[in-house]
């Protein structure tokens, strides 16, 4: 029986994952991928982490087993106080809400906010995960433009003065695709047009703690809290599989989010939570984001270098203080797809960029290149195998 004709309107409209599709073979054996954004397993705490569950055992019992309030682990808001508060954010521990991953934190958003035909402000490119999650929403969306520095101030101002937006989505340090981070100067114009018009920023912080180089910057939060609700998550941090993101936002908005999240999952799992909790507290992670931060930086400089030694001159690549990717862009008329298969018959995989576009047609020479899966060697191989396949099209 084929029960397609069930589907619902919305969930049609949706299509299959084209970068699903097209990603199925990079799990082929020998296959160097630069195509995942996730982290490398070696940054997990893993000899603590028999430590941290008898802590939460001996601390929690049964209590980090039962069902939970739908805003959080209190014991866990309370210690995301602080982890918050060195990033500039002032927030209660009631102010700071727990959801599964901060992928969590996007559905909520976008199931609260956005009806159908809504307009959604979003930098071209963006986040994948983020118009996964407002898509069956059935938004429009209106694209802002970037440079190297991210987010044009002058293009978000222009996009809230001509359309009704519902919501900016942005990601402002190290984003996913490009690496790319906005500077103080921008972020403080990006709050003040936000304030200005009265719009609502969603601010999608996953990377900013994993820095390499130069100073941490101020999330735009510090300089509207009114008008930003701040998404961070543990992922990049502990470990994604624990599933914990949190977001501190416009109380009236947040309290939807509970309200939509008890039908979702009821709460985020607690043993989850309580490992977080312990982590956080207990200065684990104060002892363990040197020791990513010391593993991945060397692999960025890796790929840094090779693309340096080896990729045409005609192509031009980011260069972030940090994060897990970096974009490449090569002259007009390439067509990143195209070098994709090819490289794949060469065994290296990376994502065609044209994936992180909202328009049909953008970013058809660009690609998204991630380090934090390959040692050293493997990445500086990989990427002389993918500039000969560039040079060989090029031809
Ligand atoms: C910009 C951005 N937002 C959100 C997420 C989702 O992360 P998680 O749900 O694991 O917190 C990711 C993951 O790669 C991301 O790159």
């Amino acid at each position: 029986m084929d029960f397609t004709h069930l589907l619902a309107d919305r969930t049609k409209t949706m299509g299959a994952s084209a970068i699903r599709e097209i990603l199925k073979v990079v799990s082929q054996p020998g296959m160097v991928s630069l195509a995942g954004g996730i982290p490398a397993p070696e940054s997990f705490p893993m000899e603590i982490m028999g430590e941290l569950t008898a802590k939460v055992i001996d601390k929690y019992a049964s209590g980090a087993f039962q069902y939970d309030l739908t805003e959080g682990f209190p014991p866990l808001r309370t210690a995301l106080v602080t982890y918050l508060a060195q990033k500039g954010i002032q927030a209660t521990a009631d102010e700071i809400m727990i959801a599964s991953g901060s992928q969590g934190v996007l559905d909520a958003v976008a199931k609260v906010l956005i009806a159908k035909g809504d307009k959604i402000a979003v930098e071209a490119p963006t986040y994948l995960g983020a118009l996964q999650a407002f898509n069956p929403y059935e938004p429009e969306y209106v694209r802002m433009d970037t440079d190297d520095d991210g987010l044009i101030p002058e293009s978000l101002e222009q996009v809230v003065q001509t359309h009704k937006v519902k919501f900016i989505y942005l990601v402002p340090t190290f984003q996913n695709p490009t690496g790319r981070t906005i500077p103080v100067a921008r972020r403080k114009r990006i709050a003040e047009i936000v304030q200005q018009y009265e719009a609502l920023l969603i601010e999608d912080d996953p990377y900013s703690a994993l820095r390499y180089r130069g100073e941490n910057l101020p999330p735009i939060r510090t300089f509207a809290p009114e008008h930003v609700l701040y998404i961070s998550t543990l992922s990049k941090v502990f470990a994604p599989g624990l599933r914990i993101g949190f977001y501190v936002g416009p109380p009236a908005i947040s309290r939807w989010m509970v309200i939509v999240k008890q039908g979702v999952d009821l709460h985020t799992n607690t043993f989850s939570q309580a490992l977080a909790a312990e982590y956080l507290a207990g200065s684990y992670l104060d002892q363990q984001l040197p020791k990513i931060v010391n593993l991945y930086r060397p692999k960025q400089e890796a790929m840094l270098t090779a693309l340096d030694k080896y990729f045409p001159n005609n192509f031009m690549w980011s260069k972030p203080e940090g994060g897990m990717f970096i974009w490449a862009e090569g002259p007009q008329g390439i067509d990143a797809e195209e070098l994709y298969w090819k490289a794949i018959e060469k065994k290296v995989a990376f994502v065609p960029g044209k994936y992180f576009y909202t328009q049909p047609g953008e970013g058809l020479a660009t690609m998204r290149l991630n380090y934090t899966m390959s040692d050293e060697a493997t990445i500086d191989r990989a990427i002389k195998t993918l500039s000969e396949v560039i040079v060989k099209e090029l031809r």
